[in-house]
């Protein structure tokens, strides 16, 4: 695959991963592997504005070498210090040690804690602006969109937005743009990355897209340093983002189990056809058995969430103690959840359960639901009418 010029004298060079199926660690399942977007800017100061993750630079510098050579590298802009972005930025400062490289003030300690370089290093801020020639750049900071030293870069002449990791998407393809591959699919990507990574910074997000629309900036491209770029419709990513950072969601309903011998699997089936039968859309989910990354990102537009485990040792079972301990940090807001779960003697996995959407600030709807062994006529019908009962409460928030 050849740099592609995205506007005139703009050009993608980054790298495809297909075969990418964990990323961030394990924090994240990439089922349709990843992209590092990076971009070369032609002009009297030929600038790459981020790189791509370490492993792959050899991919970017061939790209590079379809246009330039790398030592004529004037100028780094690096948005973000994460190694998926600035992997390939010692290798780049190999091969053109005079480059100077811009970035937030974070940005310059981050890159330093990294690779310990004594680049050249210009601290920039919000409304600073760059002259290459016939292009500029001008910087807004995006602290904590994701890490502090997170940076948009924005060319007025072009109409193009480099904003690093936000609008992104893990999705690897030979296709660049949002016009050149299925919407839903898209989509989907994009709202899996929301979810499991910008989830927590909501607030942020609705500050960040209202400041940009307060400068006025107009936007033709929003180039994304990962997945597809969004030039047929721009606005749709946008607004989509505006949705998920105001928590915004159907009266949709997640139940989402870990089950020991199979008790809390026949509650959590019973109390979805209760959620059914009461006209309330519903996922189900047997944690072990399904994806993280997946289940969390069809969490992210429901109204409610009903989580079960068995009781172990007078607790949760570890996958779904996991599973909330990474919900915890995503920080969810207007949502309605309730627990359910089957013991032995002494129970203990309601109660925990509880305990921890409490502290994620999650609304515990209803009492939870426990019992002992394997539930029999009764108990099943019980769970039957608590789903029916959830269902209620879920309608009376919309
Ligand atoms: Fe894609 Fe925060 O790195």
């Amino acid at each position: 695959m050849s740099a592609v010029e995205i506007k005139k004298d703009i050009f993608w060079v980054g790298a495809v991963d297909g075969n990418i199926r964990n990323f961030h660690g394990y924090t994240y399942t990439t089922s349709r592997g990843t992209t590092y977007n990076a971009y070369l800017i032609l002009d009297e100061k030929i600038t790459l504005i981020d790189t791509v993750y370490g492993p792959d630079s050899d991919e970017m510098l061939d790209r590079l070498r379809q246009i330039i050579e790398p030592s004529k590298i004037d100028y780094v802009i690096a948005n973000h210090v994460e190694g998926d972005h600035s992997g390939a930025l010692p290798e780049i400062m190999k091969l053109a040690p005079n480059a100077k490289v811009f970035g937030t003030a974070k940005c310059k300690d981050g890159l330093y804690k990294h690779y310990y370089g004594n680049w050249d290093f210009q601290v920039v801020k919000t409304g600073d602006k760059l002259s290459l020639g016939r292009h500029s750049l001008t910087f807004i900071e995006a602290p904590m969109l994701h890490w502090p030293d997170s940076m948009f870069t924005y060319c007025p002449e072009e109409k193009v937005l480099f904003p690093n990791d936000a609008f992104g998407q893990h999705y690897a393809t030979s296709a660049r743009y949002d016009d050149e591959v299925d919407g839903a699919v898209l989509m989907d990507e994009a709202a899996k990355y929301y979810a499991n990574i910008l989830w927590p910074f909501g607030s942020l997000i609705l500050r960040k897209i209202e400041e940009l629309q307060k400068i006025n900036i107009v936007i033709d491209i929003i180039a994304p340093s990962h997945g597809i770029i969004w030039r047929k419709d721009p606005a749709k990513i946008i607004n989509a983002y505006l949705s998920w950072a105001k928590n915004e969601t159907k009266g949709k309903v997640i139940v989402a189990y870990e089950t020991m011998w199979g008790a809390t699997q026949m509650m959590a089936r019973k109390l979805a056809l209760g959620l059914t039968d009461a006209g309330v859309e519903v996922k189900v989910f047997d944690i072990n058995q399904s994806e993280r990354t997946e289940v969390i990102k069809d969490m992210l537009d429901a109204k409610g969430f009903i989580l079960g485990s068995s009781t172990h040792d007078n607790d949760m079972l570890p996958a779904m103690a996991g599973f909330l301990h990474f919900l915890k940090g995503l920080k969810p807001k207007n949502r309605l959840a309730c627990a359910f779960g089957s013991y032995g003697w002494s129970g203990g996995a309601v109660k925990s359960i509880e305990k921890i959407l409490q502290e994620a600030g999650i609304e515990v709807g209803q009492p939870g639901l426990a019992v002992r062994y394997v539930p029999d006529e009764s108990e099943l019908k019980r769970s039957y009418e608590y789903g029916m009962d959830f269902a209620k409460a879920i309608k009376a928030k919309e």
